[in-house]
């Protein structure tokens, strides 16, 4: 447990964050991208620890989009490889019985995940589902207007079926047919790297999101970073359309 934390008057509920800048980070020590992608999952475990330290109570990292798999395979395998060497670690954990209890919720598209990556996700996924201190999205082939899609088919099988009828159809229900159902939406989305885009993150439960973005490479990212969004969180004033 980490005791330098900062008090915060107000906390988000939910916070995403989009693990960019690997690459570039690999790049300017003269490594392979991989390599940026390994000090990036050191990262990421780092800061979902801090996160659940701090309180917040739901955080959605993207760590693998619908449009990744257009890299050279070689990437692809070599991320695919960090996804199930962090899976094993979390079983590992559990037996250790974890003090950080996390519920790890997979979010993306499971058709097209490796057979072996799948199996560790469902066991995680089940696992974990004990848990309550933080829930961990990770969003793994994902992409925004997929999880729609699949939501608007979902919801059209049902109306097809006579289940639901077309004026049953609302938001909320839309919201009970994405992967995040059941969480709030991410007050502030955060996004390293200089680059000012959500990439299809999200894009159902961002459309009132606060957003955070820096130079900082995903792997340089630290907890001061975050307690930085965290005091800036505070001093944001959310309308929501009101006054
Ligand atoms: C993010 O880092 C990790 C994934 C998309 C899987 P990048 O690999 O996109 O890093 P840059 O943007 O090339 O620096
Ligand atoms: C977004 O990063 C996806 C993840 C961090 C997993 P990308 O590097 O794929 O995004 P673009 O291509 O720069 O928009
Ligand atoms: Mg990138």
């Amino acid at each position: 447990m980490n005791d330098n934390i900062p008090v915060f008057e107000v906390l988000p509920q939910h916070i995403g964050f989009i693990m960019d800048g690997n690459g570039r980070w690999a790049k300017m020590r003269g490594l392979e991208r991989s390599e940026g992608h390994k000090a990036g999952a050191k990262t990421f475990r780092r800061i979902v620890e801090y996160c659940a330290d701090v309180g917040i109570k739901h955080v959605t990292f993207y760590a693998f989009s619908t449009e990744n798999w257009s890299r050279p395979e070689k990437e692809v395998k070599a991320l695919m490889k960090l996804f199930k060497e962090y899976l094993l670690e979390a079983d590992e954990r559990e037996k250790e019985n974890d003090i950080r209890q996390s519920r790890i919720r997979f979010i993306g598209e499971r058709e097209g995940l490796p057979k072996d990556l799948l199996r560790l996700i469902e066991k995680a996924e089940k696992v974990s589902n004990k848990y309550s201190k933080i829930t961990v999205n990770v969003a793994l082939n994902y992409g925004g207007r997929a999880e729609l899609t699949h939501a608007v088919k979902e919801i059209a099988k049902k109306v097809k079926n006579g289940e639901m009828s077309v004026d049953d159809i609302s938001e909320d229900v839309i919201g009970d047919y994405i992967y995040t159902a059941g969480q709030p939406d991410p007050d502030i989305i955060v996004r390293p790297s200089g680059e000012y885009r959500l990439s299809n993150f999200l894009t159902w439960q961002s459309a009132y999101s606060e957003f955070w973005f820096s130079d900082i490479l995903w792997p340089d990212f630290t907890e001061k970073d975050v307690n930085d969004i965290l005091f800036d969180y505070q001093k944001r004033n959310r309308r929501f359309g009101g006054v």
